[in-house]
This record gives structure tokens, sequence and C-alpha cells, in this order.
């Protein structure tokens, strides 16, 4: 297993570092594991004057999956944009062809308490969220801030989805039903886009080739009130870029902490690029109280679905859930009754756990 591993910016190192010792405690029992280091986001941009330096993207190109920790920094908020941390991120992603994001919300039983809901809505709690990753408005041209004849300034950006793009999404997101409870909800805003017109149409076209799943359509502004509604009514949520990332962060709370979310990015052959779904945390960065479960859980992922090493990703998934039933909790998720414990204390207490 040839695995890049690329800290970035704020915790990134800090949490990456804990999936490390996984990896390395994985090694010792006989795994062969081969690990390099690279730098993206600000990290990129300081080392190279690139938030994605040509040899980050070679790497992660011969590499067989992608760890990564997080960008951005307030230090490279004045940068132009093509320079900024995010940047290193989109390109990376567009770079490797990774289209699929899968981002589950899963509630641990000793977190339930931790949802900003209550626990009688979440207990339990096990959705996907399929995000398409590398379409949409995040990618479309043209895109800027022109000058109108009026002297005023005026920004725009283009949402597009091709046919192809809609398709392939939609049967990752058919087949990763086909796995699980066989409900697929399509979130879009057909009632106001064309884009969304056409995600609806293509979509449906792909549901005949699965009888097997149920097939529901939502309006974005619906499943956002839907999700803090009754958000067990769901199992696959399938959507566009920009849509997704949104939910995605609002599923993240019904699970106690963002700081809990793993994700995977898939390209068409599962090659994966894996991290947190949470940000760099600048303002907590080299504190050691970050929460590197999120981290360690986009390793269990990267077992799964890169390595078909369903094993190996449940005695990560175990390991974490055990450290969560011994009463361990990073400060996010800290309740009274349980112990609070720093990022590096977390990291350990998962590989002895595991
Ligand atoms: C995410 C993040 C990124 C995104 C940012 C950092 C560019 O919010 O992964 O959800 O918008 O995709
Ligand atoms: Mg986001």
């Amino acid at each position: 297993m040839k695995i890049a591993v690329l800290p970035g910016d704020g915790i990134g190192p800090e949490i990456v570092a804990q999936a490390v010792k996984v990896l390395a405690a994985l090694r010792s029992d006989g795994m062969k594991i081969e690990l390099e280091h690279a730098h993206i986001g600000g990290a990129g941009y300081d080392a190279a004057g690139d938030p994605l330096p040509d040899a980050t993207l070679k790497l992660a190109q011969q590499s067989d999956a992608v760890l990564l920790g997080a960008v951005g920094g307030y230090q490279y908020d004045t940068l132009a944009r093509p320079l900024r941390p995010e940047q290193g991120l989109l390109r990376i992603r567009k770079g490797l062809g990774l289209f699929a994001n899968l981002r589950p919300a899963l509630v641990y039983p000793e977190l339930a308490n931790a949802s900003s809901l209550k626990p009688e809505l979440v207990a339990g709690l096990d959705i996907m969220i399929l995000r398409e990753l590398t379409g949409d408005i995040y990618f479309g041209q043209p895109r800027g801030i022109r000058t109108l004849d009026n002297g005023e300034r005026q920004g725009f950006d283009t949402m597009l989805y091709s046919e192809s793009e809609i398709r392939r999404v939609a049967h990752v997101g058919f087949q990763i039903a086909m796995k699980r409870n066989k409900k697929v909800c399509s979130v879009d805003k057909a009632n106001v886009l064309d884009t969304s017109m056409l995600w609806r149409e293509i979509v449906t076209a792909v549901a005949q080739e699965y009888p097997a799943v149920e097939l529901s359509h939502m309006y974005v502004d619906n499943a956002a009130m839907q999700l803090v509604r009754a958000p067990k009514q769901f199992d696959v949520i399938v959507t566009g870029n920009i849509f997704g990332d949104i939910l995605s962060d609002e599923a993240s709370m019904l699970t106690g902490s963002i700081g809990m979310l793993p994700s995977a990015s898939l390209d068409a052959n599962n090659k994966g690029l894996y991290e947190p779904c949470h940000g760099s945390a600048p303002d907590i960065a080299g504190k050691n109280i970050a929460n590197p479960l999120a981290t360690i859980l986009s390793l269990a992922m990267m077992m799964r679905y890169t390595f078909a090493r369903e094993d190996m990703a449940q005695r990560i998934e175990s390991a974490v859930r055990k450290t969560l039933q011994n009463g361990l909790r990073t400060a996010d998720i800290f309740e009274a009754g349980t112990q609070k414990v720093g990022t590096d204390a977390m990291g350990d207490a998962v590989v002895a756990a595991l």
C-alpha cells in the first residue's frame, strides 16, 4: 500500500500524525505500508510557492491512496486566488479525477448526547452523503469579477453539469445504496435551476438500472430542513458539489461534532483521497486539542474502498468505538462524566485499542 501523506495546514499535521501512528501499528503487524509525505495548501505555498506543488501532484498520482489533513490559514487569506490553500485541494481533487465524495454521518451511541439535536432524533443515525466533487459551480467557466459599462463591478460563476458527470455519480450512489438500505434521495433545486432539471432527469434514468433501489427527489432547501427535522428518513443522499458541501456540514452536527466525520473521494477505479470533513481550524492549531478521530476514521474508509480490506476498516472503526466506550473525549465531544484528553493521547488510545 503506497500512501501519500499530505498534512497541510493548521491542525492538519497534528491530526495526520495520529493517523500515521495507526498506520505504523498496522505495519508492525505485518502489513506492507509505504508512506511518503508532501506539502499541500499553505504548506505547499510556503515550501514551493504553489498550494499544489508539482511534486505533490506527482506523488499523489503515483500512490494508491492519499491521506490529507486540512488546508487554509489566516496568513494566506490575502493571497491572489490561485495561490490560496483551498486551490490546492480543489486542484488535487480535479487532477486525480475524484468525482465521488462519500461523507458518512454516523452517530456513535456514546455520542448521542453530543449532538445539538435531541438524542432520540439522532440515535442510530447512519446516512451516507454522496457529493459530486469535480463539477458544478466550483469549476464551471466562465467565472470572475467584471466591470460593467456603468462602472459597477459584478461577480459571476457558472453552474454546470454534463450528462456524463451526473450519470457516473448517480451510478455510484445506487451502487452504495445496494449495499445499504436501498434508498437514494437525490437532492437538487429543479424548481429553479436548469442544471438541476437535467440532474433530476438523468438520475431518474439511471435509477431504471437499479429496480431494487427506491429513488426519491428533494429540493435542497427542503433537504436542509428535513436533515434537522427527521434525519433518520435518509439512507443515501446524492447531490451536486455545492449542495453537498453545505448539507454535509449540516449533517456533521447531527453526529455531535464535525471532528468525527471522515470522507473518501474516489475516482472511477476506487483510487482515493481520504480526509476529515472539517477544516484546518487555525484558531486551535498547535494546541493539542483537535479531535483526530475523523482522520483516523478516514483511514478506515481507505482500507474499505481503495484497498478492499473490510477487515482492516472494521478493526480501525472498532478501535475508535472502544476508545469512546472507555470514556475518552477530545474537547469538542466532551461531556460531564467523560475524560478529556488531547489530540496525542486520543491517537495513542486508538492505537492501544487496535
Ligand atoms: C470541504 C471544504 C472545501 C470545499 C473547501 C476548503 C474548498 O469546505 O471539503 O467541504 O468547499 O469543498
Ligand atoms: Mg465544506
